[in-house]
């Protein structure tokens, strides 16, 4: 695992599109397959992604997106469901078209349609070949997508209850903490494993107790985010705000300075 702590946000969002880039280019694939999160945290990385396009250092004109999670229950095309924001903020800027981004559906009204649904991108992302590079955030509460505390570190796609702590802190996005969805379908934690190479970025001190159990604390269910700590080729790229609850900080600066 490495850990990049930079001074600020802008240089975090900037470091962490260099290691997607170089991720990328080793699968050396002419169909990459990018693995999407959504939340505040990763927008930076995404506009850095759109600069190296426009610039046509990056090419994703034939590469997949697959997205880590979805509410469950938001009519298809509600603004605040993931496939909607990620179509906005995302895959328009970078290139991807409708076509090529998946999302988990939560849209269905009946559970067995929402199971088979989840069973069913766990195909696609097999037939893609899967995840060259996943990008993600972490929840304050240590989740990764929507894998909340408890979650089974070998989990796949499937459904799950959101805790009070995630329908809170998400509530912005909606009107109320009434609005805010109950349920979600999320890859599970075996799911995000199995990516070829794992980006997190974390900024500001409401982080620092995450990044803190994620990265130094047990592999445990009770930090989902610690399954980094399981991946061969994970890298948290941090600000100095969320990495102020890091004990190992000397010697993450000594191997990012290659001594
Ligand atoms: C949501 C998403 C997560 C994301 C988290 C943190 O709950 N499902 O994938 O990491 O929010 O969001 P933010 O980056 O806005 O703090």
């Amino acid at each position: 695992m490495e850990v990049l702590v930079l001074p600020t946000p802008a240089d975090v969002a900037r470091r962490a599109a260099e290691v997607v880039i170089d991720g990328l280019a080793a699968a050396r694939r002419t169909a990459p397959v990018i693995g999407l999160a959504t939340g505040s945290s990763p927008l930076g990385l995404y506009a850095e992604l759109a600069k190296a396009v426009r610039s046509g250092r990056l090419d994703l004109s034939g590469a997949t997106g697959f997205a880590l999670d979805e509410y469950v229950g938001l009519p298809a095309g509600h603004p605040q469901s993931y496939r909607a924001v990620l179509l906005r903020e995302v895959c328009e800027p970078l290139g991807l078209t409708s076509e090529r981004l998946h999302v988990p559906d939560g849209s269905g009204p009946e559970e067995d349609e929402l199971v088979s649904g989840a069973t069913e991108y766990e195909r696609l992302i097999r037939d893609a070949g899967g995840v060259d590079v996943q990008i993600l955030g972490i929840g304050a509460n240590g989740h990764l997508g929507f894998n909340e505390p408890g979650s089974a570190l070998s989990s796949r796609t499937r459904v799950k209850r959101l805790s009070d702590r995630t329908r809170h802190d998400n509530a912005r996005f909606f009107t109320g903490i009434d609005d805010v969805p109950t349920h979600c379908v999320t890859q599970g934690l075996g799911t995000v494993l199995d990516a070829r190479r794992l980006v997190l970025v974390a900024s500001g001190p409401a982080k620092a107790e995450a990044v803190a159990a994620a990265l130094e604390g047990p592999l445990s269910a009770s930090c989902p985010a610690s399954v980094l700590q399981w991946h061969a080729d994970a890298t948290a790229v941090l600000d100095e705000a969320a990495a102020s609850r890091l004990r190992n900080r000397q010697y993450y600066d000594a191997s990012a300075a290659g001594l």
